[in-house]
């Protein structure tokens, strides 16, 4: 239900504000930043798509890129256990930074901690 969901409630302005605050972390983090693009004005345009949907908002991902298969499309990278982490520790500033008040940012966090432990590829950090 869309006039409920937590993309309403967060408000599109300020989730385009959060991936931006996040992207910026990521690209300074040194767990994280050799495996991204050192362009990410991609990865952020899709990414807004993509926590659009996810959030319960219009499907804008995959109006453009068709079904997400998210865990698919990070085989390519070597996502670790201590990379994941990494990924919730830029994301959970990002959410405190952009101003997210509870409980909206402890729903938007857990959400995205099991997504992020979905996406984990790969055990050995050296591989
Ligand atoms: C793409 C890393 C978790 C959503 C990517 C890319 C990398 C990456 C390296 C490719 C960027 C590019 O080439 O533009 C990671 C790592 C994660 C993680 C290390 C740690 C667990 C997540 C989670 C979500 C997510 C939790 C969603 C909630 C996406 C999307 C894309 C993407 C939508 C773009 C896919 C496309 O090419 O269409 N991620 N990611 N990622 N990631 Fe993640």
């Amino acid at each position: 239900n869309q006039a409920n969901s937590a993309f309403e409630a967060i408000g599109e302005e300020r989730l385009h504000r959060i991936i931006d605050i996040f992207y910026g972390h990521v690209a300074e983090h040194p767990e994280l930043k050799d495996i991204f693009p050192d362009n990410l004005t991609e990865t952020r345009r899709k990414q807004k798509q993509f926590l659009t949907q996810f959030f319960g908002g219009p499907a804008l991902y995959t109006e453009e890129h068709g079904h997400p298969m998210l865990r698919a499309r990070h085989m390519p990278f070597a996502i670790t256990p201590e990379r994941a982490d990494a990924w919730l520790s830029c994301m959970g500033q990002a959410l405190v930074e952009a101003d997210v008040e509870e409980p909206l940012r402890s729903y938007m966090f857990e959400r995205l901690q099991q997504t992020a432990r979905h996406m984990v590829n790969t055990v050995d950090a050296s591989s």
